[in-house]
């Protein structure tokens, strides 16, 4: 559960880098809608764009099994220290200060070469088309051949591309979180 003094930080950031995009963490209701889609009892390789201060970084590592790996690719300096001290003693957790768009490369220096599921959270409307559009083409090809790409945004902007890039694409909204009518969407590969 985030605490006030990490949602004020939160807010500072947000302030100060508007990649942040949102005023405040995701809700506990939001992580949860998007986390059912993970089976918990297998183990697994979870890449995470943009964990911010890391409400569903905390809730992957609470649920994953202990032989499972949490790849977090934040670029905000602020949110990486954050990220860093929670995981400091989980060897489950790699905190990566770097954009989602290096996401191969990234995988190769930590010798992965597939992973099974990637949790996003960044502004996909913020990126040029093509680097959204590359960016969805690499998480497709960085995914298992079950694996997912669970997304979730506050604009309608990502369903079509999402269709285009992947075979079979659910969407839910989620009301309770700041801003409501949130976007989730389970893609699989
Ligand atoms: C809307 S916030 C979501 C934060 C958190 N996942 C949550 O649900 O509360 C977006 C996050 O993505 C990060 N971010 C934005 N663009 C990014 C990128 N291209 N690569 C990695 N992180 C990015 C921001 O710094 C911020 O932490």
């Amino acid at each position: 559960m985030p605490t006030l003094t990490g949602t004020i930080s939160y807010i500072k950031n947000f302030i100060q880098d508007q990649d942040v995009a949102a005023i405040v963490p995701s809700s506990s209701f939001l992580v949860k809608r998007v986390c059912k889609w993970i089976d918990f009892d297998e183990s697994a390789v979870i890449v995470e764009y943009g964990p911010g201060n890391g409400v569903f970084s905390e809730y992957i590592l609470d649920n994953m099994t202990d032989d499972s790996t949490l790849i977090l690719i934040e670029s905000n300096p602020d949110f990486v220290e954050t990220l860093e001290e929670m995981t400091a003693d989980d060897p489950r957790a790699i905190v990566v200060e770097d954009r989602a768009e290096h996401v191969e490369d990234i995988l190769n220096e930590h010798g992965f070469e597939e992973v099974d599921y990637i949790v996003s959270g960044i502004p996909f409307s913020f990126l040029d088309e093509e680097t959204r559009v590359e960016l969805l083409r690499t998480t497709h090809d960085v995914l298992a051949g079950d694996g997912k790409f669970l997304v979730y945004q506050y604009y309608n902007h990502l369903e079509e591309p999402l269709r285009e890039h992947f075979s079979e694409v659910t969407k839910e909204r989620e009301y309770l979180n700041i801003p409501p009518t949130i976007r989730a969407y389970e893609a699989c590969k």
